[in-house]
C-alpha cells in the first residue's frame, strides 16, 4: 500500500494550528476593542470616567445630567413632518411620551443655580412601536466640535493645572461660541420656559427614499421670564423641580417641535456650527407635558435616552456625536442600573 504523502503528525498539527490562529485573532480583536493596543484611543470608559467629579461618580445615578425629574405626556403630530420623513411618529396622531427634565451635572444634589445647562429627554412611542428617543439641551450650539474635544474639555475643567482651561481654549477656539452663550444668555425661572435643541444633525428619510439633513428643537409655549442665578439661588436649591411640578399640576405645558432643514453644504458634522437663521423650518407637532413624577420609582428612571434609538425614517448623519453618546450613555446606564441599591429609596434599599 502506498504511504500517505503527509505524515500522520502533520494531520494532527493542522487543526491545532487553525484553533491557535482563531484564538490569537480573537484575543487581538478583544484587546483592540478593549483599547489595550491603542491606549490613546477615546473609549466610552474614558469618556464616562472623565465626567466624574473628583470624589467619584454618584452611584446609582446618571453619569451626566444626574439631577432630573420625570414626566409623562403626549406628542401630537400634525402630519407636516411626513413630507420629510416616513417615520410613523410624524403621521397625524397623538402618541404617548415619557420624558425627563434635567440639569447638565454629574452631581444629583447640585443646586439649580450652579448648573448652566438644562436638558430634556423624550421617548415617543407610536402604536407600531417605532420609538424615537432624543436628549436635547437649552444651549443653541454645543461646546466642542468632536467627542475627543469633549473629553479634552472635561479633562481640562477637572485639572489642577491653572493653565489647563487656557490651553484647552487655545486648542479649541470653537469653544468660545458656547462660552459666549454661557456668559451672555439670560437664565430662565422654569424648565417650562426653555427651548431645547438637538444640536446634533440627523437624516430624515422620506417615503421616496430621499434624505434631508435636519436638526430639531422644542420651542416653549411659555414666555421666558429671565432670572439671575443669584435670584434663582434664593428660591432654593431644588426650585426648578418644585416649580415644574406646581406648574404642570395647574395646567399642561406645551412645546412646538420645529425641524430645521439644512441647505446643501451646511455643516452637519459639527454641532458648534449653527446653520444660518434663514433655513427652512417645519413645525411637525406639539409636545404636551401632562404629569410630573419624581424620578424615584418614576417612569424615566430606567430609560436611557440614547439619541441613536431612532424609528425607520430617521437616521444618524456624519455627525460623530450620536454614536459616541450612545456608547457613553450605555456605559452610564449599565453602571447606574447595576448600582440601583445606592439610589435613594429604591426597593432594593437606600445606601446614600
Ligand atoms: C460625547 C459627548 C457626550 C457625552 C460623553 C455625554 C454623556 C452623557 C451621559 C453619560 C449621560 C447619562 C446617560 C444615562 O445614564 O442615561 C448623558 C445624559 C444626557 N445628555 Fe449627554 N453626552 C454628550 C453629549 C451630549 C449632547 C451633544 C447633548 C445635547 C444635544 C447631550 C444631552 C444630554 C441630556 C439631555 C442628557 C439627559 C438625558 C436623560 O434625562 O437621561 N449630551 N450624557
Amino acid at each position: 500500500m502506498a504511504e500517505p504523502s503527509t505524515s500522520p503528525g502533520t494531520f494532527r498539527l493542522k487543526p491545532l494550528l487553525i484553533i491557535a490562529i482563531v484564538v490569537v485573532v480573537a484575543a487581538v480583536a478583544f484587546a483592540y476593542t478593549a483599547g489595550w493596543l491603542t491606549p490613546d484611543r477615546l473609549t466610552p470608559k474614558k469618556l464616562v470616567a472623565a465626567l466624574a467629579p473628583p470624589g467619584g461618580p454618584a452611584l446609582g445615578y446618571r453619569r451626566n445630567h444626574a439631577k432630573g425629574i420625570c414626566f409623562t405626556g403626549t406628542f401630537e403630530a400634525n402630519g407636516d413632518g411626513s413630507a420629510l420623513s416616513k417615520a410613523t411618529v410624524f403621521e397625524r396622531g397623538q402618541y404617548p411620551v415619557v420624558g425627563r427634565f434635567n440639569l447638565g451635572t454629574p452631581d444629583p444634589k447640585a443646586a439649580d443655580a450652579m448648573v448652566r445647562v438644562r436638558g430634556i429627554g423624550i421617548s415617543i412611542t407610536p402604536p407600531d412601536g417605532q420609538e424615537w428617543r432624543s436628549a436635547m439641551i437649552d444651549a443653541p450650539i454645543f461646546a466642542v466640535s468632536t467627542p475627543q474635544g469633549f473629553y479634552e474639555l472635561l479633562t481640562a475643567s477637572g485639572s489642577k493645572d491653572p493653565d489647563a482651561m487656557k490651553n484647552f481654549i487655545a486648542a479649541h477656539p470653537e469653544f468660545t461660541g458656547f462660552l459666549g452663550w454661557v456668559k451672555g444668555a439670560p437664565w430662565t425661572e422654569s424648565y417650562a420656559e426653555e427651548r431645547y435643541n438637538s444640536l446634533n444633525s440627523f437624516l430624515f428619510v422620506d417615503s421616496a427614499g430621499t434624505t434631508h439633513a435636519v436638526r430639531w428643537s422644542l420651542v416653549p409655549a411659555a414666555q421666558p421670564v429671565p432670572i439671575t442665578p443669584d435670584e434663582l439661588a434664593k428660591r432654593g436649591p431644588d426650585f426648578l423641580e418644585q416649580e415644574i411640578t406646581q406648574r404642570v399640576a395647574a395646567g399642561p405645558q406645551r412645546w412646538t417641535m420645529v425641524v430645521t432643514v439644512a441647505n446643501p453644504g451646511d455643516p452637519t458634522a459639527d454641532p458648534t456650527k449653527a446653520w444660518p437663521s434663514d433655513r427652512r423650518t417645519v413645525e411637525v407637532g406639539t409636545l404636551t407635558v401632562q404629569q410630573i413624577e419624581p424620578e424615584r420609582d418614576g417612569p424615566c428612571l430606567n430609560i436611557n435616552f440614547d439619541p441613536t434609538v431612532l424609528p425607520s425614517g430617521i437616521a444618524t448623519s456624519d455627525d460623530p456625536f450620536p454614536a459616541a453618546r450612545s456608547a457613553a450613555y450605555s456605559r452610564s446606564y449599565n453602571s447606574r442600573t447595576a448600582e440601583a441599591s445606592y439610589y435613594p429609596g429604591t426597593e432594593t434599599g437606600a445606601k446614600q
